[in-house]
């Protein structure tokens, strides 16, 4: 199978070519053919030790990245950050130093801050120079980086287009909700722009919105029904209340103008697909019948998540070979 994979870490979509991230889809899909994202049948990663270390909380990601390395043969470290040596003043960098020294070359990152994954990426390639006991290489995944970069998201939610609507540059997409705060949005729109998609919508009150959008094939709508009309895919975002800095909306506003419903996709195309990265808050930004029905694709994301995280981490150890 190929391997576009150039890059040493994960930190985000833009980094990847869109051969890079069909590529991704092509060995997610393969793994899902034969069933290795369902219990160990393959080896791949017998020699790696990874760590995951999660600042923030975390279902979905954590837990879809360790089944994806507990998968491929690898061991796997999850890292209580509340019980590590960071409470005495140990620095995240010397920390990962420690977990190298003890042959760990994998570190999955979630973080409240835009920058934490590249700074640590950088540091660690600084830190390696200098080291000449370290072993050469380490890889950078980010998990989730603040309102920044979700790139392992964005890659399975595209997975789950692709099983659906085959070919990207022919889609309407459109995404609602809390668009600013969210890093799983920005992630979106960097992988819809990489394969072309035809049209993106962010339907969005004025605060959930960019205050620029740079990208031609990007519009804005305020209005839930006009910007739905004849779209293929709808991706819903929970209001990301703990980033929220002073801005505040009352929930009954929002679920009144914004909440998807049935009826909200009465305008879409009759084929429509319904996405959520999760976690879903039920009744505020879709309803439950919705994201329980038949238009919904929330928990077949799910499933994707472990198989494209699979491919991720064979794809960076063999780059990292
Ligand atoms: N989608 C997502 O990142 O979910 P978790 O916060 O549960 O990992």
């Amino acid at each position: 199978m190929s391997n576009t994979m150039s890059l040493q870490h994960l930190l985000n979509i833009n980094s990847l070519s869109a051969e890079c991230i069909l590529d991704i889809f092509a060995r997610a899909q393969s793994i899902i053919d034969i069933g290795a994202h369902k219990k160990q049948i393959k080896n791949t990663l017998a020699e790696k030790t990874i760590a995951l270390l999660f600042f923030e909380n975390s279902t979905r990601t954590r837990i879809s990245f360790e089944l994806a390395a507990k998968r491929l043969g690898a061991t796997v470290l999850n890292v209580d950050i509340q019980s590590s040596a960071l409470s005495k003043g140990e620095t995240v960098l010397d920390m990962l130093v420690n977990l190298q020294a003890m042959f760990c070359q994998m570190f999955v990152v979630r973080h409240r801050d835009n920058n934490f994954a590249d700074n640590l990426a950088k540091e660690l390639m600084v830190n390696l120079d200098n080291n000449a006991a370290a072993e050469k290489s380490a890889t950078i995944i980010n998990a989730g980086s603040g309102t920044a970069a979700h790139p392992s998201q964005a890659l399975l939610d595209g997975l789950t287009i692709l099983q659906e609507k085959k070919d990207f540059r022919a889609l309407k997409i459109a995404i609602v909700g809390d668009i600013v705060h969210s890093r799983v949005a920005a992630s979106q729109l960097a992988l819809f722009a990489k394969l072309e998609v035809a049209e993106v919508r962010i339907i969005a009150p004025e605060m959930f919105l960019p205050r620029r959008v740079e990208n031609k094939r990007v519009s804005v709508y305020n209005d839930l029904q006009t910007g739905l009309n004849e779209v293929d895919v709808v991706i819903a975002l929970r209001a990301q209340k703990e980033r929220w800095a002073s801005a505040s909306l009352d929930d009954a506003t929002y679920i009144k103008q914004y909440c998807l419903t049935k009826q909200s996709l009465a305008s879409a195309r009759d084929d429509v697909i319904v996405l959520h990265p999760g976690p879903i808050n039920r009744g505020i930004e879709i309803a439950s019948d919705l994201a329980d029905g038949k238009h919904s694709r929330i928990i077949q994301q799910v499933s994707n998540g472990v198989a494209v995280r699979m491919a991720l981490l064979e794809m960076l150890a063999e780059r990292s070979h």
